[in-house]
């Protein structure tokens, strides 16, 4: 694969985009919405830098008719959001209809504009009402989940084919409940563990009732992953240090969803921190439930060692918070990630292309394409500090770059046989970005948190004419020929 290639996806590849309600609605208080463990952990001190909340975020709850309208501007083919469980379910049991018709609203505009909704029932914002039963901890919440699954299907079904149960499971458990990086902000392994069971038990389980009333709906399941290289390939240590990392990002969640049951190394390393998952007779069989896709995000491989980093070589992880944090793998704490000397984004995640071209043929030959699943990317993209030019415009030449760079490994990965059918890049707005609050710009539109107007950037231009020609071009980033004024969406605000 060389960097400057150029290459043409097939037809009928998917061009997206993604958000998450949370880190774009704001509104969390408006219409009966309650709060959920975001909410409350936005209000924890020292939890959030600069102490940002979602209160606004981009206010799209209220600007959603001029997002979609951007959307449909830049050309894209779907849209991948998620729906906020607590403006749904504000009370245990109780339906809010004022928030179900947000979202009805939502998928109507986008299917005026052409664009297929790609529907995320759980992107982190559990109702806090339930952490206080014991949140994802609980086997309860797996009820509560199909209960919510099944009501957004029963209102919007009819319009939206494609749903996506969970977005990356291992944040909501191990960020939630071990590293505490994440609400509830819980730092019990244990609790970290039975998470993960039932996340996968509710992914399951929603699935499986989904399909029942809706067998012709495309149905998956998201997942954050990494591609781990041990530093020396030839010291045994560092080889099972990259295993297990390995295992408990990738295969603790990959091997229950396709193969029935949990990796071995990952299980030993619960036990060794004294945590063994929850699992019941036939939760297996449950959430080994058919799949149409597995979405697989994908931001950064890992150069992983046993042995202890000298100091300049540690990467920086998590955001720069006061509170008191710990480390996310539950029995994996003598593993350590590396800097490998690669180029940085502003998150200090190491740009590695090509390792999404072999995770995307590693997961197609050892998963997912024998059984006739098919691969998505869900999130790619990168945060940079992106400076305004005097003319207003985003010369944001590096997110440009990392997008193109890892479309064409996308595209190396569909040549060497991988069912790969779509790409949504991180994200359409700059956004609340969890524990970093809104100092780290992923968007390929800027938002401007004081005025919420929103400004395509460079990345906007480039992606719009990928989506528009199916084509990833050689040559210079700068050049955009479709760069247009478009001040109009910011005039459009829904009432
Ligand atoms: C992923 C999340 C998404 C965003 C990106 C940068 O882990 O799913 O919400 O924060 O990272």
């Amino acid at each position: 694969m060389s960097a400057q290639a150029q290459v043409t996806f097939p037809p009928g590849f998917v061009w997206g985009a993604a958000t998450a309600a949370f880190q774009i609605e704001g509104a969390t208080h408006s219409d009966g919405r309650t709060d959920s463990i975001w909410d409350t952990f936005c209000r924890v001190p020292g939890a959030v830098v600069g102490g940002d909340t979602g209160d606004t975020a981009c206010d799209h709850y209220h600007r959603w008719p001029a997002d979609v309208a951007l959307m449909a501007d830049l050309g894209l083919g779907a849209y991948r959001f998620s729906t906020a469980w607590p403006r749904v379910f504000p009370e245990a049991g109780r339906l809010n209809q004022a928030g179900l018709d947000f979202y009805s609203r939502l998928v109507d505009g986008l299917l005026d504009a052409g664009i297929a909704p790609w529907l995320t029932l759980y992107h982190w914002d559990l109702p806090q009402y339930l952490e206080d039963r014991g949140g994802w901890a609980d086997r309860d919440v797996v009820g509560h989940f199909t209960d919510y699954a099944l009501t957004m299907h029963a209102a919007l079904g009819d319009r939206v084919r494609s749903w996506t149960t969970l977005n990356e499971p291992w944040c909501a458990a191990f960020l939630g409940y071990a590293g505490g990086q994440h609400p509830p902000g819980r730092q019990e392994p244990q609790a970290a563990v039975s998470a993960a069971h039932h996340l996968l038990l509710a992914h399951g389980q929603a699935g499986r009732a989904l399909r029942s009333v809706d067998p012709t709906a495309t149905i998956g399941i998201t997942f954050n992953t990494t591609v781990a290289d041990p530093v020396d390939p030839a010291d045994p240590a560092d080889v099972a240090a990259a295993d297990l990392m390995d295992a408990l990002i990738n295969r603790v969640f990959l091997e229950p969803v396709l193969l029935g049951s949990y990796p071995q190394v990952a299980v030993d390393a619960f036990a060794s921190a004294g945590a063994t998952l929850p699992i019941r007779d036939g939760d297996m069989e449950v959430i080994k439930a058919p799949v149409d896709f597995i979405g697989l995000n994908y931001y950064q491989g890992n150069a992983v060692t046993a042995h202890a980093p000298a100091p300049t070589d540690v990467l920086p992880s998590g955001a720069a918070v006061v509170r008191p944090t710990s480390s996310p793998f539950v029995g994996g704490q003598g593993v350590h990630a590396v800097s490998r000397g690669l180029p940085r984004t502003a998150m200090d995640w190491e740009v590695q292309p090509d390792g999404l071209r072999r995770l995307l043929e590693r997961v197609h030959r050892d998963y997912t394409g024998q059984a006739g699943v098919a691969l998505y990317v869900t999130e790619n993209g990168a945060a940079y500090d992106d400076e305004v030019a005097e003319d207003g415009s985003i010369p944001d030449v590096e997110r440009a770059e990392y997008i193109e760079d890892h479309l064409r490994a996308v595209h190396a990965a569909l040549e060497s046989g991988v069912d790969v059918r779509g790409y949504f890049a991180w994200s359409l707005l700059d956004n609340f970005e969890w524990a970093y609050g809104y100092q780290k710009r992923f968007g390929i539109v800027r938002v401007d948190f004081d005025t919420l107007e929103r400004t395509p950037k460079l990345s906007a231009c480039r992606y719009a004419e990928i989506a528009r020609t199916g084509r990833v071009l050689a040559g210079p980033i700068m050049v955009c020929e479709g760069v247009r004024e478009r001040q109009a969406v910011n005039d459009t605000v829904s009432a």
